[in-house]
């Protein structure tokens, strides 16, 4: 029997993972302990220590994270406590009880100037306060660690918590018209896809530890995933592609963040949906 923790369990990955869990076949064979922020608070270092000695984990899904980009401008040490230093906490008390420890980091660790898919060995240049944040949580892992797996993902989704495409629902019943970005180009992830490919790991007990790239498959700007979200639900409203400069907000976002992700699918031999798929998947289930 297999020990595994879900933190920030209430988050879309953490709910996204809950659901999936469900289906799996096999899942006697598993011990999932999902704790929510009021269960378990990582940047409570005593907290996190006590809960592992009592519960004996095998792995670690970190689904914590502070992910209020604009806000972290505003907030940087919060940012810091939740994305850097309670992993710090998470990766110290992984090595002592010699627990697998699954990370998630972001697409905003790039600068997004590079017009080319980002590879995981790219240099890593954050925009903003939360890519920062993200970054050094993911460089303490790498240091304290072998027995990891970082997976960066992009634009997640899902029909838990918040996220673009229950803005946009919301948004397209409740105006005519509205403006979204054309200039910001990456990969929508539906989060149900990555809980899978967080289940494979675990099931096939994989030992190819490292930092992995993960998205749907394609490319699209916000202004598509828009148009796309209101074609699959038949709303009228009408989309105008605008500019980023247009829509100033407090962090700035990369403009080309698409992932890479040949490694992870050789590694894990994945077919990777592609975005516009999923995104239809999503909605059925909304
Ligand atoms: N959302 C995206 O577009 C996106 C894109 C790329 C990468 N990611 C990464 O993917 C991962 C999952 O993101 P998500 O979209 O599922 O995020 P989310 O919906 O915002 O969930 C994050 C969860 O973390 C919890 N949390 C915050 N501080 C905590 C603490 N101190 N202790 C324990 N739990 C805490 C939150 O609980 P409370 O609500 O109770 O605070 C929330 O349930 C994150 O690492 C994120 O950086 C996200």
């Amino acid at each position: 029997m297999k020990n595994i923790l879900i933190t920030g369990s209430n988050g879309q990955l953490g709910q996204s993972i809950q659901k999936e869990y469900q289906n799996l076949l096999n899942k006697e064979q598993f011990n999932f302990f999902f704790k929510d922020s009021a269960e378990l608070d990582i940047t409570d270092t005593k907290s996190v220590i006590e809960d592992f000695q009592k519960n004996k984990y095998q792995y670690c899904i970190n689904c914590a994270a502070y992910t209020a980009v604009d806000q972290a401008e505003i907030e940087k040490e919060k940012a810091l406590a939740i994305n850097a230093e309670a992993v710090s906490n998470l990766a110290e008390v992984c090595k002592a009880n010699q627990t697998i420890l699954i990370h998630i980091s972001t697409d905003f660790v790039f600068s997004g100037i590079k017009p080319f898919p980002y590879k995981e060995t790219a240099k890593t240049q954050p925009a903003g306060i939360y890519g920062e944040t993200k970054l050094k949580g993911e460089q303490i892992i790498q240091q304290h660690l072998s027995r990891y797996f970082i997976l960066r993902t992009s634009w997640l989704y899902s029909e838990f918590g918040n996220n673009f495409l229950k803005t946009m629902l919301r948004l397209g019943q409740e105006r005519e018209e509205l403006s979204v970005v054309f200039d910001q180009v990456g990969t929508p992830t539906y989060a149900r896809d990555l809980a899978q490919v967080i289940l494979k790991i675990i099931i096939t007990n994989s030992n190819d530890f490292g930092l992995y790239h993960y998205s749907n498959e394609g490319v699209a700007s916000w202004y598509d995933f828009a148009i796309a979200i209101f074609e699959k639900k038949n709303i009228t409203c009408n989309v105008k592609s605008i500019l980023s400069e247009e829509y100033p907000t407090l962090a700035k976002r990369p403009a080309f963040s698409v992932l890479d992700k040949q490694k992870v699918k050789a590694v894990f031999s994945l077919e990777i949906p592609y975005w516009q798929k999923s995104l239809k998947n999503c909605i059925d289930k909304l």
